[in-house]
């Protein structure tokens, strides 16, 4: 693999053409279909992976055999480097929700990168923060909020991550399916379409397809409801 390639990932943005050689030489590319699972929880970890191309969800089931969807990783996100770092099992299972491509690096080889890269490293440390902060604000909603609150708080989230502004004020989110937030904000499937035919009903959001047109006032809405 050329070394342009890498540096279209934010992760490796920053390297030179040196040290972004030294990763080309080290990874490889792996390709999933959609639903193939890419690691189970409580197995060993090799490898760290970073999303080329597609979509997966990482995943808790609980004794029960409920799914519980701890973050969806789209292409540049990052994944398995928990592992590789506590010398622990992995923490979740990830599974792809659509056609994968993988770019993955062996555990002795990510971590000498890391040794070799302040700047790379702190990249990694800046996004283990920013998912623990996440988390910390999950349990914070799960524990003090109503399922309103939560998926007010779910499209806030989406809506700062990804949201697009359009000329008409309205902002544009592109959605997960109803199942998938249900399983992030631990609640039913039905009651998720229930509330978002409710928003609609209220003018408050457009749903059309995987995408969702939020209107100013939803937002302003939504921020009473989830803080
Ligand atoms: P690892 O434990 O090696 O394997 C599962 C991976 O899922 C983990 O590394 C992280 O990359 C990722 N992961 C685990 N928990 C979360 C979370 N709460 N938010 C985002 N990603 C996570």
């Amino acid at each position: 693999m050329q070394t342009s390639f890498f540096r279209k990932f934010p992760l490796f943005a920053d390297l030179d053409d040196r040290e972004l050689a030294a990763i080309a030489a080290v990874a490889k590319s792996r390709r999933y279909a959609k639903d193939d699972v890419v690691f189970y929880a409580d197995e060993s970890g090799d490898i760290f992976c970073l999303i080329r191309e597609g979509q997966v969800k990482v995943t808790m089931i609980s004794p029960e055999g409920k799914e519980i969807i701890l973050k969806l990783l789209g292409p540049g996100d990052f994944f398995g480097e928990m592992a590789l770092l506590d010398d622990e099992p992995r923490s979740a299972t990830v599974v792809a929700t659509e056609p994968l491509e993988l770019v993955t690096i062996w555990r002795n080889d990510f971590l000498q990168i890391l040794a070799e890269n302040f700047t790379l490293t702190k990249k990694v440390l800046a996004e283990l923060s920013r998912r623990l902060r996440s988390a910390s604000s999950r349990i914070e909603s799960l524990a003090t909020m109503d399922v309103y609150g939560r998926l007010a708080r779910f499209f806030l989230d989406l809506a700062r991550d990804q949201g697009k502004v359009l000329d008409n004020g309205y902002i544009a989110v592109t959605r997960p399916t109803h199942q998938a937030m249900a399983n992030m904000i631990g609640t039913s499937r039905e009651t998720v379409s229930r509330l978002i035919h409710d928003l609609m009903r209220q003018n408050l959001l457009i749903s059309e397809g995987k995408t969702v047109y939020l209107k100013k006032t939803a937002i302003e809405q939504f921020k009473e409801e989830a803080t």
